[in-house]
């Protein structure tokens, strides 16, 4: 299977800048690995109509646990499939962190995305204090169990996992392969006891500091599916290098 990479782009770019950044990438976008990208919510459908022609895949950064109703300032789940994105990053951990989005609410919204056909990718990961009180694995699977609570649509089609050590989102501080293959290790055996007819298959993404000059080493380990990226995936020039497989 090919590598995934997906371009987290929070809270950046402006329409003309997506449409500079949708010209220059697929200029040179050779498709050898899959390329997504989750642009602001309100930039989606524009990025779809740019991106149409392509196989690159559009989706979202977030979205709420209803499918409607009286949620002031919320994106449905709905709304997102029936403007045709493709997948919503669910659990990221500025959502955990600065909009105190905790377990039984990512449950729910992991179960209302799922149901309307979205792709959902599940972030986990630990602070730098949790890792040097020896809590890494016991965090991780506490976020993985939580979160696969009651999931009657969960499958390895439609599912996948981004482990981003919160240390290393945004700091310049990556893992490193070995300490990023240990983690996606432990996390593909809960996967495998948790769904033991597909865990096995469901993808588990990297993210925290990815970059061009460390992409390699690390999507080169065994249990490394892909990557998730914010900083470097926000010029089309560095996001075509991760893209391009050596
Ligand atoms: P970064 O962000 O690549 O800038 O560290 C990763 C993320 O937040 O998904």
């Amino acid at each position: 299977m090919k590598k995934l990479l997906i371009a987290n782009w929070k809270m950046h770019k402006n329409l003309s800048d997506c449409q500079n950044f949708a010209a220059e990438f697929l200029k040179s976008y050779s498709s050898k690995r899959e390329a997504w990208v989750a642009p602001q919510g309100l930039h989606i459908p524009f990025l779809i109509e740019l991106f149409k022609n392509s196989n690159v895949k559009i989706g979202a950064q977030n979205s709420s646990d209803q499918l409607e109703g009286a949620f002031t300032g919320e994106i449905s789940p709905r709304a997102l499939k029936d403007a045709e994105a493709h997948f919503v990053i669910l659990g990221h951990s500025e959502r955990r962190q600065i909009f105190k989005e905790g377990s039984s609410l990512l449950n729910s919204k992991i179960k209302t995305a799922l149901s309307e056909g979205l792709k959902v990718v599940y972030c986990v990961g630990e602070t730098l204090e949790e890792r040097e009180r020896n809590e890494t694995f016991s965090i991780l699977e506490n976020q993985l169990k939580q979160a696969f609570t009651d999931q009657s649509k969960l499958s390895s089609e439609n599912f996948i996992i981004a482990y981003e050590p919160v240390w290393a989102i945004g700091t310049g501080k990556v893992a490193t392969p070995e300490q990023a293959q240990e983690v996606h290790f432990f996390i593909r055996s809960v996967l495998k006891s948790s769904f033991p007819e597909f865990g096995g298959k469901i993808r588990i993404l990297y993210g925290g500091s990815v970059k061009p000059n460390n992409v390699e080493s690390l999507l080169s380990q065994a249990d490394i599916d892909g990557a998730l990226v914010g900083g470097a995936s926000l010029k089309a020039k560095d996001f075509l290098e991760l893209c391009d497989d050596k």
